[in-house]
């Protein structure tokens, strides 16, 4: 028969082991660059806001069908902004150990997001992604938290950026599962690994919050003698 589990016991006492080495393997690098630009953001906002294409109904749904450059002769911000993404990608590369020549693909593309608005969780497809805060409305909370409970994940703060942990289904894991928030202003831009999930919450300014996402794709360009390019269509 059965017993109580009360009644079992695991005994281990009288058993020593070493204290063990812990190692932080496989980290996750997200960065932040606080950036001074205001006259980049009265810029970017008054295009956001005067340009009809940021007001249509389906202004979100195709946010990222367009390249945010095509406006760049008529909004020379966006230069600015471009090459602020570069250098911060410069740095976010040295960062992680990617060094070398690169064929770069990179898309600028605009996050206009009015009141109640929020994005459902999602990643990117490509190697790298940002984003910069145009206009966001000021929080008392840090820029960055990540040392949250798990119960803290639940509570519904208003336009958080959260990260989510991106090891495989951690939150079946119980005490693996690990979220960071990020609290937003005007000036920020966060890069981080295009495969990690993430999500925004509704916030409930009266006007939009205004941001410019960037993915980046990258390739070496001293590729090895064995792989063999060509073009190739099915
Ligand atoms: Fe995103």
């Amino acid at each position: 028969m059965k017993r109580n589990v009360e009644e079992l016991t695991f005994n281990h006492s009288g058993i020593e082991v070493p204290a063990g080495t812990s190692h932080s393997l496989f980290p996750t690098p997200v960065k932040l660059f606080e950036l001074s630009e205001a006259g980049m953001n009265a810029e970017l906002a008054a295009f956001f806001a005067s340009h009809p294409r940021f007001s249509s109904r389906d202004q979100a749904e195709t946010s990222d069908v367009t390249n945010l450059m095509e406006y760049a002769v008529e909004v020379p911000a966006l230069n600015r902004l471009e090459g602020l993404f570069l250098a911060c990608l410069e740095n976010y590369c040295r960062e992680i150990g990617w060094r070398g020549e690169f064929d770069l693909a990179m898309q600028m593309f605009p996050n206009v997001a009015p009141k109640g608005h929020y994005v459902p969780s999602h990643n990117h497809v490509s190697h790298i992604s940002a984003v910069y805060y145009v206009h966001a409305q000021p929080s008392d909370r840090p820029l960055l938290v990540s040392d949250e409970s798990v119960r803290d994940y639940w509570r519904p703060d208003e336009g958080a950026l959260i990260l989510h942990d991106p090891r495989f289904n951690a939150s079946l894991q119980g005490g693996w599962q690990y979220h960071a928030k990020v609290f937003p202003k005007p000036g920020l831009m966060i890069f981080f690994p295009s495969f990690l999930w993430h999500e925004v919450t509704p916030h409930q300014a009266q006007e939009p919050r205004l941001s410019v996402a960037a993915n980046f794709t990258l390739a070496y360009r001293n590729l090895p003698s064995y792989e063999r390019h060509s073009v190739f269509s099915c």
